[in-house]
């Protein structure tokens, strides 16, 4: 009886799913891509991915079903996207903005890379204006002072024997990004609450209970209480930011000791205006506070993980590579002001590593769009065609910037690549959502290289990289290396 009535149940369902997806399914039919079992689709092809094995099965996906290809999962449509032509098509279209990032909506749901369409123009050029030309002197000058902190603490490791540059790396840039949105350091609960948030969330990532929220609810009660409990304390410190700023209190800055909050000072001079401060003193809509949270978390979450990953995937690359390192040392003697301080714009092959190093390791993997309306398109791998309403594209940046055709010996780290006539870097994304802090990170991580460059030589001691994807490109063995002071 039992089994009859699921049967019959599972019957309906298949028909209506059926039904309901009838239209997409005319609309892909050019499309090749794995076997699809009635209701449950291709879930096969999910339920062993894992952050670990990610990069073999998309590279076997990739070479079976070509660079554009279909996945059922449910109701749900995934189009993988390795075609470069249509990406850009995708990418630089006007109408087609909606990311679906839909497993980050508890912490950055109501932040730009969630927010409904009609707000995100107005986000979007809220938080360019973080970046713009004239605060950008004073952001320089604050990766300096963070390049200075990060030096002091490299000092302790520069022994020569191995460690994770990660450990070390990743909780400096935390500091500066939260420095730049915020306006002041994170407190020491603040940076606890924001690394454990965010390991929680790479936990989640591809994981099988969070494939959908109500999988997520049902099955890890433990890690969702404890989840909320962390965006709401990380929120507690925001508002309470908030609150001071409105009632006239801004946090001050000692330039020398770090950022610290100090309701006595007036302001220094010369500071950079934090996105805090751009959020609220808004005219045009005004924001609520909870708009303001979701757009710090936003901006910390993005800047903390993705700088993180490209710095330390750019301090082992130049370790292993000494040729390279030793061009950039000499640039960089060319290029000195004062002690620790550089020329920034006569630094060309130092950006051209970063860059190269963006290339072969785009720390954001993966852009995604999902389509509210359909898209046609043209000069694709599989001729011209329309991707259907409701299909979720994602964009495999790491595949593209690996294609031998457009980037001769492509997986080859070459310093100079980015030299003379540059290819096109992806890993910003492109097109109107492409990211808005792209001339920002990279004088950043300029500055922490130019810093750690001059003061030690990088050792290539440890076991080489393997990449793993959880949020963003990593390592499951860390990044390996060591340190001698020069
Ligand atoms: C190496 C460093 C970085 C890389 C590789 C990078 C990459 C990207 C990519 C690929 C996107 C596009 C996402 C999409 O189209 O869905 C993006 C968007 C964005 N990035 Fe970055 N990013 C970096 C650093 C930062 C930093 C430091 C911040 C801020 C502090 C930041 C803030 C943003 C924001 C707010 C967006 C959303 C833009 C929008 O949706 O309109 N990024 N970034």
């Amino acid at each position: 009886m039992i089994l009859t009535t699921t049967f019959v149940c599972f019957c309906l369902a298949s028909a209506f799913n059926y039904f309901r997806t009838r239209r997409q399914r005319s609309r892909i039919r050019n499309l090749k891509g794995p076997f699809t079992w009635p209701l449950l689709g291709s879930m096969h092809k999910l339920v062993f991915l894992q952050p670990k094995s990610f990069f073999k099965r998309s590279a076997e996906y990739l070479q079976k079903y070509g660079s554009l290809s279909r996945c059922w999962v449910f109701h749900r449509l995934f189009i993988p996207l390795a075609d470069l032509e249509l990406a850009r098509q995708l990418l630089e279209s006007e109408k087609h903005l909606e990311t679906g990032y839909e497993l980050m909506r508890d912490w950055l749901g109501g932040g730009i890379l969630m927010c409904e369409q009609d707000k995100w123009q107005q986000r979007h050029g809220l938080i360019s204006g973080l970046f713009r030309k004239e605060n950008m002197d004073s952001l320089v000058e604050l990766c300096r002072q963070q390049a200075e902190q990060l030096q002091q603490k490299l000092l302790e490791r520069a022994d020569g024997s191995e460690f994770n540059a990660w450990d070390i790396v990743s909780p400096s840039v935390l500091d500066l990004i939260v420095r730049t949105t915020c306006g002041v350091s994170p407190s020491e609960d603040y940076a606890k609450n924001f690394l454990d948030l965010t390991e929680l969330y790479r936990k989640r990532f591809l994981s099988l209970q969070s494939a959908n929220r109500f999988n997520y609810w049902l099955s890890s009660p433990f890690m969702r209480r404890r989840q909320n409990k962390l965006i709401k304390r990380l929120n507690e410190e925001h508002k309470d930011l908030i609150n001071r700023y409105r009632q006239g209190q801004q946090p001050k800055v000692k330039i020398s000791e770090g950022l610290v909050v100090d309701q006595s000072k007036p302001l220094p001079p010369k500071w950079h205006e934090s996105l805090l401060q751009i959020l609220l003193e808004n005219q045009d809509q005004e924001l609520t506070d909870q708009e303001i949270c979701a757009e710090l978390n936003t901006c910390n979450y993005l800047g903390f993980l993705l700088c993180s990953s490209a710095l330390s995937f750019a301090l082992v690359s130049i370790a292993r590579n000494p040729s390279v390192q030793q061009r950039c040392l000499e640039e960089l003697r060319q290029a000195q002001i004062k002690d620790q301080v550089w020329n920034l714009e006569k630094l060309p092959y130092l950006e051209a590593v970063v860059q190269e190093t963006l290339r072969l390791y785009p720390p954001q993997v993966i852009v995604g769009r999902q389509l509210k309306q359909d898209f046609s398109y043209t000069h694709s791998v599989v001729g011209d065609a329309d991707l259907p309403f409701g299909s979720e594209i994602y964009i495999n940046l790491y595949k593209l910037q690996r294609n031998e055709s457009r980037y001769a010996k492509a997986n080859h780290f070459q310093g100079d690549r980015f030299m003379d006539s540059p290819p096109e870097l992806l890993s910003y994304s492109l097109g109107p959502r492409s990211c808005p802090a792209r001339k920002f990170s990279l004088k950043l991580m300029k500055i922490l290289l130019a810093t750690i460059l001059t003061n030690f030589e990088l050792l290539p001691y440890g076991d080489e990289l393997r990449l793993d994807l959880r949020l963003v490109l990593g390592s499951s063995n860390g990044f390996q290396l060591a340190l001698k002071p020069r």
